[in-house]
């Protein structure tokens, strides 16, 4: 048994996105089929429209999705149909180097449902980060669906199944923001803007928001950011230090991902500070540094995978801190839109419009 639903996929490198009808099967052992109630559109999606991810074409696009378990199959014990979840891209293993050695946010070998999603005609989807949530229902591993409070609004909180996860948790996991430190976020998309709510609940002192399009700096204010620089007009490394006493940021985020950026993250930072790469580079980038700066500024270059989250500890916390009114998650959902928007939703990710368009049923 399957079921067909509509779902929008990337037929090919860089052609635009399609609504078609998708063959869901039913889930088998381990599995689980969700109903999708929101996933935002989120910059990795364009990644693999255009073929900056893998070649593995047609992909199922959507991957920051909240919704309702609607079949489980067998040996899934913990997801009852009927769930209010957030879907992961961190199914842990439990089992592999990683998760042997109790770090269970790096595992190596997270699971993703087993049998593939289709087109009418039985080719085989890839699901975007193994999810694939621009569709009415999808297939997921059980692993992927992580329960939080029903109370919360769809379209806010799927918004932590990928880039907002993955800015609070640039922030808090990967950089360690401790109660007086000074911050600098580069880039203010929907990552961007979570490692700036990230950094405000973690205590930081100087939020420093780093864009060159103002509108993502007016957002930025709103998520906390205690000062901004327009990087069209300004270089941000120069800014960033004289917002920090000459001296450097204690952490510095790079949510743009790419080598311009992260140069500007290794000099913006103080001696002994923290890099962050959270934006996700393309095969083509290079980096060419002086060694010595490397050895004589210290501290740590750390690259941040989804914010080192652990989804069954970091979804249903941050969901309640959500509905406490402690974390502002509306605020990144700029517009809601159809299964037909997409392609237009890249269009004013492209120009700057949007935090996050989110697709709700
Ligand atoms: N590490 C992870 O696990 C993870 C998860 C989700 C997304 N990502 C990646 O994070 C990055 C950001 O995603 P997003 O959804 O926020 O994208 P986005 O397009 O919404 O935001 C990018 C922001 O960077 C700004 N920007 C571009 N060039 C800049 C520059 N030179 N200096 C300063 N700002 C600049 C843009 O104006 C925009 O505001 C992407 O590369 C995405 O693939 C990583
Ligand atoms: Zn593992
Ligand atoms: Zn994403």
């Amino acid at each position: 048994m399957s079921s067909q639903v509509r779902g929008v996929i990337a037929p090919a490198k860089g052609a635009p996105v399609e609504v078609t009808t998708v063959v869901v099967p039913d889930p088998g052992p381990g599995e689980a089929v969700v109903r999708v109630q929101a996933c935002g559109v989120c910059h990795t999606d364009l990644h693999y429209r255009e073929g900056g991810i893998s070649d593995s074409f047609p992909f199922l696009l959507g991957h920051e999705a909240a919704g309702i378990v609607e079949q489980v199959g067998e040996q899934v014990s913990d997801v009852p149909v009927g769930d209010f979840v957030v879907l992961n891209w961190r199914a842990v293993c439990g089992d592999c180097r990683a998760c042997r050695r109790g770090r269970p946010w790096y595992c190596f070998n997270t699971h993703n449902a087993g049998q593939p999603m289709t087109l009418a005609d039985g080719t085989p989807l890839s699901p975007a980060l193994g999810i694939g949530a621009f569709a009415e229902c999808t297939l997921v591993h059980a692993g992927q669906c992580t329960k939080v409070d029903p109370a919360a609004r769809p379209a806010a909180v799927g918004l932590l199944g990928c880039g907002v996860m993955a800015g609070l948790g640039a922030a808090l996991n990967t950089g360690g923001v401790q109660r007086g430190d000074s911050v600098a976020v580069i880039g203010c998309g929907g990552v961007g803007n979570g490692a700036i709510a990230g950094a405000a609940l973690g205590g930081a002192r100087r939020i420093i928001a780093v864009d060159i399009d103002a509108r993502k700096l007016d957002w930025a204010r709103g998520f906390g950011a205690t000062h901004v620089v327009d990087a069209s007009t300004a270089d941000p490394i120069t800014a960033i230090r004289e917002l920090t006493d000459g001296f450097g940021a204690d952490l510095v985020i790079d949510a743009v991902g790419r080598p311009e950026t992260w140069r500007q993250a290794f000099y913006a930072r103080d001696l002994a500070g923290t890099v962050v790469l959270v934006g996700v580079p393309t095969p083509d980038m290079r980096l060419d540094l002086p060694l010595l700066d490397v050895f004589g500024r210290g501290g740590a270059l750390k690259s941040s995978w989804y914010g080192d989250c652990l989804p069954s500890r970091d979804f249903p916390m941050l969901t309640d801190l959500y509905l406490q009114g402690r974390l502002d998650l509306d605020s990144f959902v700029t517009e809601e839109i159809s299964l037909d928007g997409i392609e237009a939703a890249f269009d004013k990710m492209h120009a700057g419009e949007v935090l996050r368009s989110v697709v709700v049923a």
